[in-house]
């Protein structure tokens, strides 16, 4: 087992303050939220960045180059484009002296574990989830191929996720398109995460958008979270924006 290495004092580090540090030569992040102290592998797990400047609310990290959000208490990636945890060090306060070694089951913090909404608690629209979406399929594939759904899908690829800057389409957001009657679309789509704050811009941009199209009086978007997204519901050219392979 790795050794104890102290790297601050209790009295160096007020409330919400933070210190970056290298043990074992590895870069790490000290923070300290209330009386409780975490600590964290200072990288990125998207793309190797520092996240010692990032934003920290509710336990949370966020990384200030592409938007991934970590839980400060488990590592876990809570938002894309990190779909790795980060790596958590155990924290030891003796006589004033604040020491971390890798590993997390030793965490001094008390802080509750930040949690995303299950799936099925997300705000759904007019109907549940209806998607016939079996996750790990290419995302366009599901949707029925009709002249109409190719145009709608189409338009759906002006939409442009603000945090990720891929359209929903190629993150494999859209589950499913039905023309109703009347020249009225319903469609059928998700968000990478339940507690995404994007999601009612993504929404009412989708709704204005196939509604620019001829023959579309109202589009329906129902926001619908099952099955949930994964990662692998992303086209190969997402990924390659997103540095995921
Ligand atoms: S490097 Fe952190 S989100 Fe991309």
């Amino acid at each position: 087992m790795t050794d104890w290495t102290t790297v601050a004092t209790t009295d160096e580090l007020q409330p919400g303050d933070r210190k970056a540090v290298f043990v074992d030569d590895e870069p790490v992040l000290l923070v300290r939220i209330d009386d409780d102290y975490l600590c964290v592998a200072d990288v990125c797990t998207h793309d190797g960045q520092p996240l010692g400047d990032g934003p920290i609310a509710d336990g949370q990290i966020t990384c200030t180059r592409h938007g991934a959000r970590f839980d400060l208490t488990t590592g876990d990636a809570l938002c894309m484009p990190a779909t790795e945890p980060v790596a958590v060090y155990s924290v030891q306060i003796d006589d004033g002296q604040i020491r971390v070694r890798p590993g997390g089951a030793e965490s001094t913090a008390e802080t509750e574990t930040p949690t995303v909404p299950a799936a099925g608690q997300a705000p759904e629209t007019d109907q549940d989830g209806t998607a016939e979406t079996t996750a790990g399929s290419d995302a366009e594939a599901e949707v029925e191929e009709t002249a109409g759904a190719s145009a709608m899908l189409e338009a759906l690829r002006e939409v442009i996720d603000p945090e990720l800057m891929v359209n929903i389409v190629d993150l494999g957001l859209i589950y499913d398109i039905r023309e109703e009657d009347d020249e009225v679309v319903s469609v059928d789509m998700t968000l990478t995460s339940p507690a995404c704050p994007a999601g009612p811009q993504l929404v009412q941009q989708s709704k204005m958008a196939l509604e620019r199209l001829e023959g579309v009086t109202e589009a329906r978007i129902n926001l619908v979270m099952t099955p949930p997204w994964t990662p692998e519901r992303m086209t190969d050219d997402a990924r390659d924006k997103l540095g995921i392979f």
